[in-house]
């Protein structure tokens, strides 16, 4: 398996558990662990495709820029994150707040599915690609099992 497919896999999860917590409402334990595995998701997937898809391209001419952006786009997501997470489950403001976030990740997903990675794949060698996705989903694995801990500054 190429990099772009482990990613694309991850990506989907994230779709269905987006699709699953904008139908939930009030504060529920359903809700909270929608929104505890979906949390989990964002963060780890970050981490492990920053370090197994981004970085590399950073050096490169053609996708300094696109790689910056992407990583920036990560930084928002974060931002959203941590504003859901003081935000009261059972206020009206919590969903809505969910939902710009899950706005920003459909349109991220985008971007590098449809663009990045077509860009990418001039840039890395098949060889290449299957490396990084082995090491992408070793990461995964790894920091789902120990999330929040895997992921520092972080909390349920
Ligand atoms: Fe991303
Ligand atoms: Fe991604």
């Amino acid at each position: 398996m190429k990099i772009y497919k482990a990613i694309k896999k991850d990506h989907d999860i994230q779709r269905d558990l987006c699709d699953k917590i904008s139908n939930t409402s009030g504060d529920t334990e359903e809700r909270r662990e929608l929104w505890k595995k979906l949390k989990k998701e964002l963060e780890v997937h970050a981490v492990a495709e920053e370090r197994y898809f981004y970085s590399p391209l950073v050096d490169s001419d053609d996708m300094q820029e696109d790689a910056r952006h992407g990583m920036a786009e990560h930084h928002e997501m974060d931002e959203l994150i941590e504003e859901i997470n003081d935000t009261d489950m059972s206020s009206p403001h919590w969903l809505a707040t969910v939902k710009k976030l899950i706005h920003k990740v459909e349109h991220h997903l985008e971007d590098e599915e449809k663009d990045f990675f077509d860009k990418a794949k001039k840039l890395y060698s098949e060889e290449e690609a299957e490396s990084l996705a082995k090491s992408y989903e070793t990461t995964m694995t790894e920091y789902r099992d120990s999330w929040p801990a895997s992921i520092p500054g972080k909390d349920e």
